[in-house]
């Protein structure tokens, strides 16, 4: 029996209708310190993104994604942000901002923006202003201070450890501590501050006026906090249910903040769009921040920790539908971004207790052996996924450098880090997350392979010359020409928000079919799946047919 999943409520939505274009849009993240520098000082700048918006129009994505410009010291690459309202001057000015934005809608390309909510950074002037201010003050009451404990007050708070660990505290001169969910230099603003909330509208509506057509907002679910006395201990945190009452973590009043935003986005045409970066227990708590009347849209992380297997795709895929129809949103599907080991390099190394996202930190914390990575495997696989992905109803987001194929740099040397989990020792991410950071290769010769004139913030390996840019615009068989095909025909397969999974003789081949008369066949296995006389109908595969048969590891598109 095949299943059918269908969004009711939304059938009647043009999907290509201007309000409506981010339910079905593949969106490109863009880190822009390592996409492209054209003022040649080591660091992608919005110089460099200009420069490249060609590259971006005949990649044929919907919506880029740009992670952080503002200006900041980078204590956790730019997710630390001294002025919400301005461009780092490394990476040029509000001028040029608007004149990226420009040509990229005149391209036809919306741009989304990343917002920072839960904490400035410690060179924020309301931070300065709060330390000056001392304990008591109102500027103080824009972040979370308390006093220690202890005898003396010498000891923090509590015991708490933050995410990139460490403990979660900091003691300032006068003998306060301040909270910090993440770096030392990240505080945790108070988000019971009117003023902060006002402040945060205002810089929605900054960025908004200027043209931008959606946000994309940071740990969305740990903004607002309970820290009312006692305070928990970390062993007493971690067994508290995350049910929305849980202090730190996904509380139901983080909501009212939404409301308050969509009435803002809601008042611009067409709307602008939001989605959540939210690590959520379950689905239905994943909904509420994906609802119309709260930011519209939530990632989806399922697929970074999935190993590539059919089964575990089917569930999540038929799981994150479901969802969809929970909230009225529409899916998210993501394989990479600029916090987890590439997808190429996750699906190419020996399984490790089924993680992928783990076995990919394991292998970069080993030094990334050369001899453990199957870097074609991992690349063949990598587009079987995501043309997989691209496929399905929902919006996709891609990663700067996996149209390339690229894989996880794990040749980077303690001096050379720069990621505070990697300095802290994070468990969950292990190793750091600059092996994924690494500036990109736009031409196999040349400094920094094309990225600037005068080297790149992190180290580029030398086998990224096999992967740059130039290398494989002229190669029809590359992932590069793979992506670029694929965005072009995805733009004829997404219209209408539905699935119906077509059964196949083989536990590790997945096929479904979208009422339009498309349909996408995913062999999971190593062992080819015969087409039969359905082969004449194939658009585009990831591997070449062979005598109507699709090889191991590999996805072809077919267009009744
Ligand atoms: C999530 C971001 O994706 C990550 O890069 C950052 O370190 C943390 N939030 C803190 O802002």
């Amino acid at each position: 029996m095949s299943e059918v999943h269908s969004l009711d409520t939304h059938d009647d939505l043009d999907t290509h209708d201007d309000a409506a274009w981010w339910r079905q849009a593949a969106v490109y993240q863009i880190y822009p310190r390592s996409f492209a520098d054209a003022t040649g000082d080591g660091i992608g700048d919005v110089a460099g993104i200009l420069s490249r918006v060609d590259y971006l129009a005949e990649l044929g994505i919907d919506a880029v994604w740009l992670s952080p410009f503002y200006p900041s010291a980078l204590a956790d690459g730019g997710y630390d942000v001294d002025d919400y309202r301005d461009v780092d001057p490394r990476l040029g000015t509000l001028d040029d901002f608007d004149a990226m934005v420009d040509a990229l809608h005149e391209r036809g390309i919306k741009v989304i923006i990343d917002i920072v909510p839960n904490h400035t950074s410690n060179r924020h002037e309301w931070f300065q202003e709060a330390l000056a201010a001392g304990r008591g003050s109102a500027a103080r009451d824009r972040y979370i201070f308390r006093e220690g404990t202890g005898p003396d007050g010498s000891q923090p708070p509590t015991d708490w450890v933050s995410v990139f660990g460490g403990p979660a505290w900091e003691r300032v001169d006068d003998g306060q501590w301040y909270f910090h969910n993440f770096a030392t230099e990240q505080p945790d603003l108070n988000w019971d501050n009117p003023e902060v909330r006002e402040d945060f509208l205002t810089t929605l509506r900054f960025w908004s006026d200027r043209g931008v057509d959606g946000f994309r907002i940071d740990v969305a679910h740990m903004l607002t906090k309970d820290l009312s006395e006692p305070l928990p201990s970390s062993a007493e945190l971690a067994l508290l249910p995350q049910d929305g009452t849980h202090p730190l973590i996904d509380r139901d009043e983080v909501h009212e903040i939404y409301a308050e935003w969509r009435t803002v986005f809601d008042s611009y045409d067409p709307p602008r769009t939001a989605v959540a970066e939210a690590w959520v227990s379950t689905p239905e708590r994943r909904a509420k921040y994906a609802s119309a009347e709260g930011l519209g849209q939530a990632f989806n992380f399922d697929l970074l920790v999935a190993d590539f297997d059919a089964a575990e795709f089917r569930r999540i895929i038929a799981d994150n539908l479901a969802q969809a129809t929970l909230s009225g949103s529409s899916t998210t599907w993501v394989l990479s971004n600029h916090d987890v080991t590439r997808h190429a390099t996750r699906y190419g190394l020996p399984a490790l207790d089924g993680r992928a996202v783990k076995q990919g930190v394991e292998w970069v914390r080993a030094g990334g052996p050369a001899a453990d990575l199957d870097r074609e495997q991992g690349r063949r696989r990598a587009e079987a996924a995501t043309m997989l992905l691209l496929g399905l109803p929902g919006s996709t987001y891609l990663y700067q450098g996996e149209e390339l194929g690229l894989h996880e740099v794990a040749e980077i040397t303690p001096e050379q880090r720069q990621d505070p989990a990697f300095f802290r020792g994070a468990e969950f991410d292990g190793f750091g997350r600059d092996g994924c950071r690494v500036p990109l290769p736009w031409s196999a010769d040349g400094s920094s392979f094309g990225f600037g004139a005068d080297g790149a913030h992190l180290p580029q390996p030398a086998w990224f010359a096999d992967y740059a840019v130039d290398v494989e615009a002229a190669d029809p068989a590359s992932t590069l020409s793979l992506y670029r095909k694929a965005l072009r025909l995805r733009r004829s397969l997404q219209t209408d928000e539905r699935l119906e999974w077509r059964e196949t003789d083989r536990d590790d081949v997945l096929r479904f079919a979208r009422p339009n008369g498309w349909q996408v066949v995913t062999n999971f296995g190593t062992e080819p799946f015969d087409l039969g006389s359905d082969a004449d109908a194939v658009v585009l595969t990831t591997q070449p047919l062979r005598d109507g048969v699709l090889p191991g590891e590999a996805t072809a598109w077919l267009r009744a």
